[in-house]
């Protein structure tokens, strides 16, 4: 990348910044939406907010927009905090196979943010229920993740930053490093100078 594009990109940063607002809704696949429902809002306590069927023509022909190539299934919504969304399709029994979470495209897992006595309780109610889980284990500076799998076998993180106590966690500070602390990775990807202060810019200095 030469130095004109480079600078290009700090400038439109500058005057047209992009703004993202967490995660509007993440969608994943079950083949049985009873259990999921009795799972996410039964076991871990999450809100289902919405149920419908996707409205017919979006599964197969030209109305698909990437959504699951079958008619009229399950779309549920349950509420996952700070605004957002968890989504799940019904794919219809046998019709998919069971995916590689550590497939090139695949979603390897997803972590929830909850406080330590949200993790606390949900560990009890997984207990109860007889479903196994790892940790609690310190995954990034000051942050401590349990880990287990939802009955479609998808990996499920619940992070929780004790030093936030029962706040509702500052994430992305307490896990933004210093320019010297990411250097120390960044060297290994891009040697070139100009490319690694665009790349730090937004870090701690
Ligand atoms: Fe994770």
């Amino acid at each position: 990348m030469t130095d004109a594009e480079l600078a290009n990109r700090t400038r439109l940063r500058a005057e047209h910044p992009i703004r993202f607002h967490g995660v509007h809704h993440l969608a994943l696949n079950t083949d049985d939406m009873k259990v999921t429902v009795d799972f996410y809002a039964g076991v871990l306590g999450m809100r289902l907010i919405h149920a419908m069927k996707v409205p017919p023509g979006l599964g197969v022909g030209p109305g698909n927009r990437g959504n699951p190539p079958f008619e009229e299934i399950r779309h549920y919504f349950f509420d996952m905090g700070r605004d957002g969304l968890l989504a799940f399709f019904e794919i219809p029994k046998g019709a998919k196979p069971r995916g590689d979470r550590n497939a090139l495209g695949a979603m390897q897992h997803v972590s929830f943010a909850v406080s330590p006595k949200t993790q606390a309780r949900i560990r009890e109610r997984l207990e109860a229920n007889g479903v196994p889980y790892d940790g609690p284990m310190e995954v990034l500076p000051g942050v401590f993740s349990i880990y287990l799998f939802d009955p479609n076998d998808i990996r499920l993180e619940f992070s929780c930053q004790p030093s936030n106590g029962e706040e509702e966690p500052s994430i992305v500070p307490q896990v933004t490093q210093t320019r010297a602390e990411a250097m120390h990775e960044l060297t290994s990807l891009n040697g070139d100078e100009a490319w690694l202060a665009w790349a730090t810019s937004g870090l701690k200095p």
